[in-house]
């Protein structure tokens, strides 16, 4: 039995302990944030926190979460949670919204160490997300934002 902490509560998983994050936060435990796109650490659609460092929760597996935190877009900071959501909000960045909170969850990590991330920042710190909708303008307009706004 693995005992894993999720979002500041506690869980656990008795299943094979090389089953992948994802499947443990979406099909046992309910969180289904972190959404499924490649499967191969590609696209970050599935993209988590593992002591407050962004890891690919598709290729993670969950026996590395033994003894550490794992964190969703519902666990991060009130204030930083809060400017991320109000930033998105504001710059209209999703249109299908299937990789944003994935893009959320890297920008926390950016923007966590960095308050006023300068646009080659922003764009190294979010390469490894992809968007099919293209809204990579709108998703660096809103971190700039969240930025400011959690600083
Ligand atoms: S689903 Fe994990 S990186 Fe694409
Ligand atoms: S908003 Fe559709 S994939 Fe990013």
């Amino acid at each position: 039995m693995l005992k894993l902490n999720v979002n500041g509560k506690a869980a656990s998983f008795d299943g094979d302990p090389e089953t992948p994050i994802l499947w443990v936060l979406r099909d046992h435990l309910d969180v289904t944030s972190p959404k499924f796109g490649c499967g191969m650490a590609l696209c970050g659609a599935c993209t988590v926190h593992l002591d407050g460092a962004p890891i690919r929760s598709c290729s993670t597996p969950v026996s590395a979460a033994a003894g550490k935190k794992i964190t969703t877009v519902e666990g991060l900071p009130a204030k930083l949670g809060k400017a991320l959501q109000d930033a998105w909000i504001a710059e209209e960045v999703p249109q299908c919204g299937y990789c944003q909170t994935g893009q959320m969850m890297s920008a926390a990590a950016l923007i966590k160490t960095n308050k006023n991330p300068s646009n080659e920042q922003i764009v190294a710190a979010m390469d490894g997300n992809v968007c099919r909708c293209g809204t990579y303008s709108r998703i660096q307009k809103a971190v700039t934002r969240a930025a400011k706004a959690s600083a």
